[in-house]
């Protein structure tokens, strides 16, 4: 089924706006303030977004009878609800609102097509106790070309810190460039979390002087890092190299952080997968809203 818009009032050709989902929860309307605040620092305008969804039952051979139109109504309160909370908040930004009818994943992969990114909340109405990551996170990080922002409360300790993994990878490059930028907007400083294991498989027949091998990585990291923030020496950043799992380095450091950022895939990447691990563990585990950049 194709989405059709049922309201729409086109964007601007030339300014791709930060777009963000809503559907009227209270996790789509933090998604909704985060939205609001990187694109007035970014000045960019907002497009605060609701999928109108076909009821399951609604099928072609039982159709109920006007159903977007009793629908749309709620759709419309949703969006003024949210328009009002990114107004209330950031005065003097230019935000519109589309009403869509398709489902929600699918219509914000096609939204993604003409935004700087997609801000979405990790939960919405729907759901169960437990759930670490509503279905249209999902659906939409790793399947689009721009960056994807999960959010989720930031941790009451976190401190101006914004928390980049880096696997030494070229493939890191664009989150990297991300993490600079939020943090260069917000004045924050970046840790950058490179976390490193000894190959296991040998452990048990070689010495090995786990100091050496980490002065090695560092060494390492330190290289390929270099090209990649160049341009960004007012932005003060950190290199932690972690002797652990990405998965738990990067879930740790996220518990100080306001944001982690992430590539969609790492190092020997398997490329048929829409989403690296990694990527996936964090966005359901991560204490922070979670940024996925795309890999070029
Ligand atoms: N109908 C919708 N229209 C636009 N965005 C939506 C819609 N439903 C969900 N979203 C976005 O996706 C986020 C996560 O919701 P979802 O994945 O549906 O989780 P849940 O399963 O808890 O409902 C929401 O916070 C919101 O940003
Ligand atoms: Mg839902």
């Amino acid at each position: 089924m194709t989405e059709q818009p049922i309201s729409d009032p086109g964007v601007d050709p030339g300014v791709d706006p930060v777009v963000v989902g809503t559907d009227g929860s209270a996790g789509a309307t933090r998604a909704v303030e985060w939205a609001a605040d990187d694109a007035a620092l970014r000045g960019l305008p907002l497009r605060v977004v609701h999928a109108v969804e076909r009821l399951p039952y609604d099928g072609p051979r039982y159709p109920i009878p006007d159903s977007y139109d009793r629908m749309a109504p709620t759709g419309e309160q949703i969006l003024a609800h949210a328009e009002w909370v990114a107004r209330d908040r950031r005065p003097g930004l230019d935000v519109t609102t589309v009403l869509v009818e398709g489902r929600p994943g699918r219509v914000l992969r096609d939204q993604a097509a003409r935004a700087a990114e997609v801000v979405l909340g990790s939960h919405g109405a729907g759901g169960f106790p437990g759930m670490l990551l509503g279905s249209v996170g999902n659906h939409v990080a790793g399947h689009v070309a721009v960056p994807v922002v999960v959010v989720r409360p930031a941790p009451p300790e976190a401190g101006a810190e914004i928390v980049v993994g880096f696997d030494c990878s070229k493939e890191s490059g664009p989150a990297l460039t991300y993490a600079f930028e939020e943090a260069r907007l917000r004045g924050h400083r970046v840790r950058i979390v490179c976390a490193w294991e000894p190959p296991v498989p040998y452990g048990p027949v070689i010495s090995m002087d786990l100091d050496a091998m980490r002065r090695a990585a560092e060494d390492y990291a330190r290289g390929e890092l270099e090209p990649l923030q160049s341009g960004y020496a007012d932005v003060k950043t950190e290199l932690d190299m972690v002797h652990d799992h990405p998965v738990s380095a990067l879930i740790k450091a996220s518990s100080r952080a306001v944001l982690l950022v992430v590539g969609s895939h790492g190092r020997n990447a398997f490329t048929a997968a829409v989403l690296g691990s990694v990527s996936r563990a964090v966005l359901g585990h991560a204490h922070c809203p979670v940024a996925v950049v795309k890999a070029r």
